[in-house]
């Protein structure tokens, strides 16, 4: 038998605590494929038990999956979707996928994604994937962030239409993960950009470590070599990249003949 292909539908909110919480209270309820955002949250969440500041004109959204192997799948959905889209409405900004799912411009944050699970009465579990996009962010307003973040040029892109392209890309991804997810992920892989490049790695609490990245594994761990040439493979953490490093690694990726 084959699978429905699933529709992505728009549903959206003037204002919400967080889109996230809403469909994973909504869950049962909302349509498998349903795209929920909002013009504001008041509680936006990110990775880490961080705040996601969520001011009008930016884009917050999440993406509802019922129907994936592994709900996993459903960030490299949203951060696929998300990167093609950035691409063709914004192709002035160098965009790239930042192991495991952030979307940066050179060492600085443009987009977010939080991913979560929710296991329905049929014991299959949906993914609840919210991604927040900085679309509309001044030079002042990026200031007050604690990390480099960057963002599209105000007036550019506004979120309702990054939300019908979003739905879009991410409707040919989700089948894509539904249907065939090693190539979902072999796609993943190889749009991640971190080979080659220097950095650190936020393990919580007060544990970094530093490393060059030599590869993503093939079950998608960071793999970093020390100083002292030691390998190791991360499964999970929060990368920080200096300017130097990304401009050197990505000029590198660029010449290669296969990227
Ligand atoms: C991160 O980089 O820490 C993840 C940020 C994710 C933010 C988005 S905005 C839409 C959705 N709703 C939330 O509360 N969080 C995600």
């Amino acid at each position: 038998m084959i699978a429905a292909e699933p529709e992505i539908s728009l549903y959206h909110l003037d204002e919400v605590d967080s889109t996230n919480s809403f469909v994973k209270r909504h869950v049962l309820e909302l349509a498998d494929g349903t795209l929920v955002y909002a013009d504001v949250q008041t509680a936006g969440r990110g990775r880490m038990d961080r705040k996601w500041v969520s001011a009008r004109g930016n884009f917050f959204g999440t993406l509802l999956m019922k129907k994936l192997p592994d709900p996993m799948l459903g960030t490299m959905v949203i951060s696929l979707a998300a990167l093609d889209v950035l691409k063709n409405l914004a192709p002035e900004l160098d965009v790239w996928l930042k192991w495991p799912n952030d979307i940066y411009v050179e060492n600085a944050k443009l987009a977010g994604v939080l991913s979560e699970a929710v296991i329905m009465p049929d014991k299959s579990r949906a993914a609840v994937v919210g991604i927040g996009v900085n679309l509309a962010l001044s030079a002042t307003e990026l200031a007050t962030i604690d990390k480099p973040a960057a963002s599209v040029e105000k007036g550019k892109i506004n979120p309702e239409k990054f939300a019908s392209e979003l739905a879009k890309s991410a409707k040919m991804y989700y089948i894509m993960g539904m249907s065939c997810s090693e190539r979902l992920f072999a796609l993943w892989r190889q749009r991640n950009e971190c080979v080659g490049m220097e950095l650190t790695l936020v393990l919580g609490g007060d544990k970094n470590v530093r490393g060059v990245v030599t590869a993503i594994a093939p079950d998608g761990a960071l793999i970093l070599r020390d100083s002292e040439g030691n390998e190791r493979s991360y499964y999970c953490g929060d990368v920080s990249v200096d300017r130097q490093s990304v401009c050197a690694a990505r000029e590198k990726r660029r010449q290669l003949p296969d990227k």
